[in-house]
């Protein structure tokens, strides 16, 4: 059984998502700690009720290599193989992302390269782009930017808003996150440069 861990800075849907897939059977792995940053993110609140590990290390007014020490300090003693940024809305150290190569995931609610960033959703529907999606990628030390596993596209209706197209969007997120880690866990995988080749 592969270990979690999951980082997060708020809401924690994507999170709550993957811990149902594990709860159902549809996921092979154990969420063995939950990390925040910020001690109000209500993510941490859900993985506490879950009877979860939920750990608060702070990151307000801390240079950022103090910080992912303590974050990476505990990924290890929870013997986490597989790290999964899920709304964890800080910018990981080169240092931190050289402890875990190939073995931190995130998920951002754009068609990567596409808008990148905040408000993702927000700058594409701005954008007009008739299709967007989500992205789950391998994450190196560039924000939104490492190789792509998979991505899922929606579409943009002539009825939707941002908030609308947001929420069709999140509904895909919370299908593809446990997709990629099913597929990253099992190694059916192949890295070539950019391309993650699925086997
Ligand atoms: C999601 O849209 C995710 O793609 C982005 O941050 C948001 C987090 O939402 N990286 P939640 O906290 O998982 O509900």
């Amino acid at each position: 059984m592969k270990n979690l861990g999951i980082l997060l800075s708020g809401r924690g849907s994507n999170f709550e998502a993957i811990a149902d897939n594990i709860a159902a059977g549809k996921l092979d792995a154990k969420i063995a700690v939950v990390i925040s940053n910020r001690a109000d993110a209500p993510g941490l609140e859900s993985a506490r009720r879950r009877g979860l590990n939920a750990l608060v290390i702070p990151s307000k007014g801390r240079p950022r290599e103090d910080h992912d020490h303590e974050v990476v300090a505990a990924l290890r003693a929870h013997q986490v193989d597989l790290i999964c940024l899920a709304g964890y809305m800080r910018l990981l150290s080169p240092w931190f992302v050289q402890q875990f190569p190939n073995r931190i995931l995130n998920i951002h609610p754009s068609l990567l390269p596409a808008f990148p960033g905040l408000e993702a959703q927000k700058q594409a529907f701005d954008y007009g782009v008739k299709v967007s999606g989500c992205t789950v990628h391998f994450v190196d030390a560039d924000l939104d930017h490492g190789a792509i596993i998979l991505q899922k596209t929606v579409p943009v209706l002539d009825t939707d808003d941002d908030h609308t197209l947001a929420v069709r969007i999140l509904e895909q997120e919370h299908i593809a996150y446990s997709e990629a880690i099913r597929i990253v866990l099992e190694g059916k995988y192949s890295i070539e440069g950019r391309r993650v080749r699925l086997a």
